[in-house]
């Protein structure tokens, strides 16, 4: 008998033994205890080790044969970017039968929104103000990839975002860190369901750990300095939250973060993570991240790269290969611990024990549920609902929307056929060009073909003006314009920053052209970020932010645009008015000499010569096709203690013509702080529904915990003292009233 084929035997026998195993921690932990102690310093290495598999989408998977040949020798861990139940069926069985230990691989995917059937982008979705609608989204996401054999994803991204330059935005949920808490810890909920060993739930994978939202000037990749204040208050709350939901893993970020690479920061990735958050489970880089400190110059080469991580508390090391390379060398040497290696590989074993993989290594390679569960017509339904309920309406004169019955409409711009730029960035195994609903096939479903004219008009990116003379003719024909027009779907997502926030290429010059013809005009945008529509908003009739929607987009546009569905997404990141203003957030400081909207001339308040500072849109900004009422503010006591919380109400009435929802948002502020505060906090919101007439009392408790933030010397408290209460409709309400804590 070859020796191979006894440690096969032996291995095997192990398996079988252990899959007798129940998964609680015990278990866990002694069967991982056993299968550490049989294993070589070379396969506790290869756990730490993950590699991508190239796949084409027309070709398939493409693997560097060599890496099969490091796969069979125990030296990989975890593959990504391998989807398909037959193809992740052909690794895992390598790993399983061709190494000496069958040590199962866990399959890592970058599943953003969506595995086939593509939901709008993370931002869109963030402002539906819908947590149920959010967790959902990620639960279908996470049953389609597990059909498809990935049971690891790399999100939810949870960076606060606040520089609309950066691309990244696009895959978060904005600027603000207690709305994006809450979101993450949704998505990881939808990602993971209640068992990480069911069939169809996976490991979420929470990033990128940490600053990488402000990375200097939107510029990916770049330079994060900030006050560790900063960091606590703004930046880290909704990774907290979403490693409290459970997630089980986490993912450094590519950026230094004051002066020490996020890869090799131990302040981040052991006292933060594991000594405070007490985070059990597994650390993997953002791609080569560990080489780059390299670039970063903060390791010399290679080798010293990856001490520095293993050191730093890095479990996984993504694409960079030092691991394999060099941890051994380093162990020889004394500069890694062998205990710290026996840790990370560890993690990754408890990983795979949590997806139930010593169970049965191939639970997420099932031909069957790729055919039957993925892309089904009731996740159709709900991309469809969750793309209505993340647009916003930004304008809408004269209620020139919905549109009136019989309209004859003329729908123009680069975008209006659309079914590729639609899906947005990252969007996995999502098919362009042939599935997606466009807002011409939406609309010819709603409202007939006959009732439509369209011409294309212009390009997203050209000096090409031939169409604008079909696209004006059209528009003379028709009782009303709807532009379909915004950016390519990369010019968000990783490394797509802008300087420019306008609408790309001739879109502008267009619209200008077309607003001669006197018809009204309405505005629907694909986009990754807040754009500076400052024309547009003046001059434009109605403007609809879709973002990029999702495979379901031009459904979802019509049912808004002929009032099928009335709009009620509001805004999670601030609109600027100009790229000079940024960053641009509601939530700021006051500074010592603070502007003045109604003094604007003031000599010496914080302002521009040229621009004042108010947003184009503010966060929470959002109309509906109804009108809501706030009236009739009322607090409980006008004082709170640690004891006596006190309750916030506030009479909504829908006093338009359609049955509405509105998200009412309470924000507070505490005027005087051991730390300067920002002017207004998100600290609740409601999201009501109103029949048309209908009023309702809209209560929110309010506790000293709710207060909580994060002094100079980083302990979370509250201060006695005055606050003010703030509640409406967006983030400038004006409605107030005033309490002391005590
Ligand atoms: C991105 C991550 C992503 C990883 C794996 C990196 O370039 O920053 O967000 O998860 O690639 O694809």
């Amino acid at each position: 008998m070859n020796k191979n084929f006894t440690y096969i035997l032996a291995a095997l026998f192990f398996l079988t033994a252990c899959s007798k195993k129940s998964s609680s921690n015990g278990d866990m932990s002694s069967f991982i205890d056993t299968l550490l102690s049989q294993m070589t310093i070379e396969e506790k290495i290869g756990q730490t080790v993950l590699y991508t598999s190239g796949y084409d989408i027309i070709t398939g998977p493409t693997v560097d044969p060599n890496y099969q040949e490091y796969l069979k020798k125990g030296m990989v861990g975890g593959i990504f970017n391998a989807v398909g139940a037959d193809y992740t069926r052909r690794l895992q069985k390598m790993a399983v039968e061709e190494t000496r230990l069958g040590i199962p691989l866990i399959f890592g995917y970058d599943v953003i929104h969506g595995q086939r059937t593509i939901f709008p982008i993370p931002l869109a979705e963030s402002c539906s103000w819908d947590l149920d609608a959010i967790e959902r989204s990620a639960r279908i996401a996470a049953i389609e990839a597990t059909a498809e054999g990935v049971n690891w994803i790399y999100a939810p991204m949870v960076d606060v975002s606040r520089d609309p330059r950066w691309g990244r935005v696009a895959e978060g949920a904005g600027e603000d860190s207690y709305w994006g808490s809450l979101v993450a810890a949704a998505r990881v909920k939808g990602f993971q369901g209640d068992n990480l060993s069911d069939e169809n739930t996976v490991v979420a994978c929470v990033k990128h750990y940490a600053g990488y939202g402000a990375s200097m000037a939107g510029r990916d990749y770049n330079t994060v300095d900030m006050s560790l204040n900063e960091l606590w208050n703004t930046h880290l709350p909704p990774f907290k939250a979403a490693l409290d939901a459970g997630s089980a893993s986490i993912m450094t970020s590519f950026n230094d973060l004051n002066g020490i690479p996020a890869t090799g920061n131990s302040y981040l990735l052991k006292d933060i993570l594991v000594d405070m958050w007490k985070f059990q489970g597994m650390v993997v880089t953002d791609y080569t991240s560990i080489n780059e400190m390299i670039q970063h110059g903060y390791a010399k080469d290679e080798k010293h790269s990856a001490e520095i991580a293993m050191n730093a508390g890095v479990h996984m090391d993504m694409q960079g290969g030092v691991y394999m390379n060099y941890i051994k060398e380093l162990l020889a040497e004394g500069k890694v611990k062998e205990a710290d290696i026996t840790h990370a590989a560890r993690k990754v074993l408890e990983t795979k024990y949590k997806l139930g993989l010593f169970e049965d290594p191939y639970r997420y390679c099932n031909a069957e549920r790729e055919r039957t569960e993925v892309f089904t017509q009731e996740h159709k339904e709900a991309a469809r609902d969750m793309a209505r309920k993340s647009m916003v309406l930004l304008k809408n004169k004269n209620q020139t929307l919905p549109l009136k019955k019989g309209q004859k409409v003329g729908l123009i711009g680069p975008l209006a056929k659309d079914k590729y730029e639609i899906l947005g960035c990252w969007s996995a195994m999502g098919e362009r060009d042939t599935i997606p609903v466009s807002v011409y096939e939406g609309l010819v479903e709603a409202i007939g073909i006959n009732q439509i004219l369209y011409a294309k008009g212009c390009d997203i990116q050209s000096d090409d003006r031939k169409g604008f003379a079909e696209a004006i003719r059209v528009a003379k024909q028709s009782d009303v314009v709807v532009m379909v027009m915004g950016e390519f779907h990369n010019m968000s997502g990783e490394n797509n920053a802008r300087t420019n926030l306008s609408l790309p290429g001739l879109q502008l010059d267009l619209i200008k052209e077309l607003k001669k013809t006197g018809k009204p005009l309405v505005l629907v945008m694909y986009n990754g970020r807040p754009l500076t529509i400052n024309w547009e908003k003046e001059n434009v009739d109605a403007i609809l932010e879709a973002w990029f929607p999702g495979t379901m987009g031009g459904a979802a546009v019509a049912d808004i645009l002929t009032g099928a569905y009335n709009p009620s997404g509001k805004l999670t990141m601030t609109f600027p008015q100009t790229v000079g203003q940024i960053p641009l957030f509601y939530n700021h400081k006051n500074t010592g000499r603070p502007y003045d909207p109604s003094n604007p001339e003031l000599a010496y308040g914080a302002k521009y010569w040229d621009v004042s500072n108010q947003p184009l849109f503010p966060f929470g900004y959002g109309l509906s096709y109804t009108q809501f009422k706030y009236s009739d503010i009322k607090l409980s006591s006008d004082i709170m203690t640690k004891n006596t919380p006190i309750k916030i109400s506030v009479k909504l009435t829908n006093t338009g013509d359609y049955d509405g929802e509105e998200v009412v948002q309470l924000y507070t502020r505490d005027l005087v702080g051991s730390v300067t505060r920002p002017v207004k906090e998100l600290k609740k919101y409601e999201k009501v529904f109103l029949k048309k007439g209908e009023s309702k009392i809209v209560e929110f408790e309010l506790t000293v915990d709710d207060l909580r933030f994060y002094n100079h010397k980083l302990e979370y408290v509250y201060e006695e003292g005055e606050f003010i209460a703030f509640v409406g409709t967006n983030s400038t309400t004006q409605m107030k009233s005033k309490f002391d804590v005590k």
